[in-house]
């Protein structure tokens, strides 16, 4: 994308993202990584009348798998210190689940992270509209003491909520200490540590992250109290198995965020455009209830395990306290719809 088209993208989010004189925004990349996408948001920052600054670390070793968590800010404390001082953090790192992050959001930073391809950050640009969708699902989510989600394949899994809270994601974000993810549009909570049970049969089609695949035959998961007793399927299930083993971390098997996707402009064929992202369109589409394995430190819990799968399922049923909010793929609740819907 031209630097023009990609300053004009980036002066959008951080309006809606609420930056205006008087504030400062820190801007954090590593390597030679978006260096162009810095760029973008230290002109969009001084279009706005903020303060900016750009913090460039060097680039980590790679590490061979995607081991959430582990940052370059983690060997940085006097980073972590400045970024601490910003009213607002742009992450081109990726730096969800790290330490680092949580202690940047308690001192009332807020926090963006921006890794996508930039031409899906345009296409999937936020807008209010989706926020006030997403936060009515928040609001449902937040009050619900259960989550059952079926559907044809043998899917039947219950989650005891209310231990967690909940969290939206659209994209942006303008309230301190809040973080936020663009693209996004979607919502979600986590079980009791050792409240879910039942069974979930990924379907063909369904989304393997960060494999970046769809599963092509059904994957078989039995979960009781809490954690994966038994992965079984061919061959989608053996590459989840073998992928997980080399963690070698008993807490890779508990169960983490669940909930369901509210952007209709998210495309499910979305990795076929972008095989290399992060898959944030497909978390995002209308009507996907995804789940994920592995750590829930994110919603404040114990497991900080580095082996995280999230896994968007089509075609899903979704009941919140046995009443109806997806029914095969499709969101039911008139004010989470979009109006074109
Ligand atoms: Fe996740």
């Amino acid at each position: 994308m031209e630097q023009h088209a990609l300053n004009q993208i980036c002066r959008i989010q951080l309006e809606l993202s609420g930056v205006h004189e008087g504030e400062t925004i820190a801007v954090l990349s590593q390597g030679a990584e978006r260096l162009d996408y810095a760029d973008a948001f230290i002109h969009a920052a001084q279009d706005l009348g903020a303060r900016a600054f750009h913090l460039r670390l060097p680039q980590l070793p790679p590490t061979g798998a995607w081991a959430v968590g582990q940052t370059a800010l983690g060997s940085n404390p006097e980073a972590v210190e400045a970024l601490k001082q910003a009213d607002m953090l742009v992450d081109l790192i990726f730096l969800l689940f790290s330490e680092e992050q949580f202690a940047i959001q308690r001192a009332g930073t807020r926090v963006l992270s921006a890794v996508e391809p930039a031409e899906l950050l345009a296409r999937l640009i936020p807008t209010k509209e989706l926020r006030e969708r997403v936060e009515v699902g928040g609001e449902l989510l937040s009050k619900a003491k259960t989550m059952r989600i079926t559907n044809a394949w043998g899917t039947d899994i219950t989650y005891q909520l209310g231990t967690y809270p909940t969290v939206t994601e659209y994209g942006y974000t303008d309230e301190p200490g809040r973080w936020d993810h663009w693209p996004s549009g979607f919502v979600f909570s986590g079980g009791a540590d050792d409240g879910v049970d039942g069974q979930i049969v990924l379907a063909p089609g369904d989304v393997l992250l960060p494999f970046n695949s769809y599963v092509q035959a059904p994957v078989t998961y039995t979960v009781e109290k809490g954690r994966i007793q038994d992965i079984r399927g061919g061959l989608d299930a053996e590459l989840i198995k073998s992928y997980m083993e080399a963690f070698n971390d008993p807490d890779g098997y508990g169960m983490s965020h669940v909930g369901w996707g509210l952007d209709e402009r998210a495309n499910w064929h979305g990795l076929t455009q972008f095989p290399g992202g992060m898959g944030m369109e497909l978390r995002s589409f209308f009507g996907n209830v995804m789940f994920s394995t592995g750590p829930n430190n994110e919603l404040g819990g114990p497991n900080s395990s580095p082996c995280h799968l999230d896994i968007p399922m089509r075609n899903c049923s979704l009941f919140l306290d046995d009443e109806p909010v997806v029914i095969e793929g499709d969101v039911v609740v008139p004010e989470m719809r979009p109006s074109n819907k």
